[in-house]
């Protein structure tokens, strides 16, 4: 969606084929089935312009096309950790059977290394006729951030087959068209062969995936010995070579890429006989950390939650978003719920999705101070902004007990603690006592 609208938005035509009739209905109705900031402006202004059309004909589609993206979903395969190139392998053979002259095809999906080179072989199957190049951009666009990332990224990568020059410089030259606005901001492009291109956007994402972790593992060090996490990735940060972005502390890193790709990589790294082991062990470290995160609830409540009251702030695996997948909050919730506790839960934008992921008996609520009433405890789990200027007073004045454990350091501990809170942060040592050998 963002992609697609965001090429139109360089000036370019885009034809973006969706096969679920509901979300089909959705856009032709300008309605914009993902929460993302600014996008339904943009879609609305480029529909408007004829540069941008929804349908579900993919023949229609790909008919004089230049190039066709594949950005259709790779989810881990259950059991193995391995992306799910099922989709994608039936997008292409779709692409294959109606493209009509010299198409690029160009994954956009993450897809595990190698998957550029199976494509080709199966559009050769398909259509032995077809004057065709494959191409891997992948995309780097956070949620809730897409349209500035896709507009202002740090850089394009744009990988096409090594071993086919005359094929390289064709395909490199459509795309190159395409990032044009891009280019003249002088974003870096960065040309590579396929694999490469495939492998860069898993090493990105597990690269932060485990800069994160890493600074979790470092939060838990620093309620041990008293130390300050927030000084602590503030002051490494600052070291050009380490840089100051994701070293937030975290119940454990969530969403549709993050976990995702890190478990892909470890397989991809074990399949090709060169384990990943740092990656191994992120994934390993990430997955435990949000189990130890309804534990420490637990015990901060005395060890049983049952028949307790709790309410909860933020469901989504991060603000400004409505997606749930792989969010903290799922494993927390359920062992919150499994202990006996009552939940009431406000999310600002994700509670429809939450509803089918979370446990039955969680009372969604109408606001924070809503989702406080009654509590005995209150657990931050997402910091969206609207939770940080919350007077700890008016929590007070809703809430039945006195302990707030905030899993995303949103306020100030010193001025909850004034405000007569028992209060639990992630690596602070002002919230937490020092362990007592
Ligand atoms: C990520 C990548 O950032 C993006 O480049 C890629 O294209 C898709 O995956 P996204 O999943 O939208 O984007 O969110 P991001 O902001 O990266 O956060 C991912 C998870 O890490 C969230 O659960 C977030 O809470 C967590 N996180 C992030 C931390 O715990 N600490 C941090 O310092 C930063």
């Amino acid at each position: 969606m963002v992609s697609g609208t965001c090429f139109a938005e360089f000036g370019t035509d885009v034809a973006i084929v969706e096969t679920n009739p509901d979300r089909l209905t959705a856009l032709r109705e300008g309605r914009i089935p993902i929460y993302e900031p600014g996008l339904d402006r943009l879609v609305e202004e480029n529909v408007e312009a004829g540069r941008l059309t929804f349908g579900d004909d993919i023949a229609a589609a790909v008919k004089g096309a230049d190039a066709v993206f594949v950005a259709v979903g790779t989810p881990s395969r259950r059991g193995d950790g391995q992306a799910d190139t099922s989709y994608v392998y039936a997008a292409v053979e779709q692409i294959a059977r109606v493209a009509d002259g010299y198409t690029v095809i160009v994954t956009k999906s993450t897809v595990p290394v190698g998957t550029g080179r199976e494509i080709a072989r199966i559009i050769r199957k398909t259509r032995p006729d077809l004057d065709f190049d494959v191409a891997s951009n992948p995309e780097f666009l956070r949620e809730g951030n897409a349209i500035q990332d896709f507009m202002r990224p740090d850089r394009v990568i744009i990988g096409t087959d090594q071993y086919k020059p005359e094929g390289t410089e064709r395909a490199q030259n459509i795309l190159r068209k395409l990032y044009r606005p891009l280019y003249l901001l002088e974003t870096p492009i960065v040309f590579t062969g396929l694999e490469t291109a495939e492998l860069i956007k898993y090493s990105a994402n597990s690269f932060l995936a485990m800069k994160i972790t890493f600074i979790n593992e470092i939060s838990d060090l620093c309620e041990k010995v008293g130390a300050n996490v927030n000084d602590v990735a503030r002051s490494i940060g600052l070291d050009g070579r380490i840089g100051k972005k994701f070293l937030h502390p975290s119940p454990g890193f969530g969403g549709s890429c993050f976990p995702k790709d890190t478990r892909a990589l470890t397989a991809i790294g074990r399949n090709a006989g060169s384990p990943v082991r740092l990656i191994e062990t992120t994934v390993a470290v990430n997955e435990q950390r949000m189990k130890d995160m309804g534990e420490r609830v637990i015990a901060f409540a005395g060890g049983d939650v049952s028949g307790l009251t709790i309410g909860v702030l933020g469901l989504t695996f991060k603000p400004e978003t409505d997606d749930m997948r792989e969010a903290a909050s799922i494993p927390v919730l359920d062992m919150l719920d499994k202990g006996g506790a009552k939940i009431r839960a406000f999310d600002p934008a994700g509670m429809t999705t939450a509803r089918p992921v979370l446990p039955k008996s969680v009372t969604y609520c109408t606001d924070a101070l809503d989702a406080a009433k009654g509590a005995d405890i209150l657990v931050v789990m997402t910091e969206w902004n609207e939770f940080r200027s919350l007077a700890p007073e008016k929590l007070a004045a809703e809430m039945k007990g006195r302990k707030i454990a905030d899993l995303r350091n949103i306020w100030d501990p010193k001025a909850i603690k004034d405000a007569g809170f028992d209060y639990i942060s992630l690596g602070r040592p002002d919230a937490v006592q020092p362990h007592q050998a």
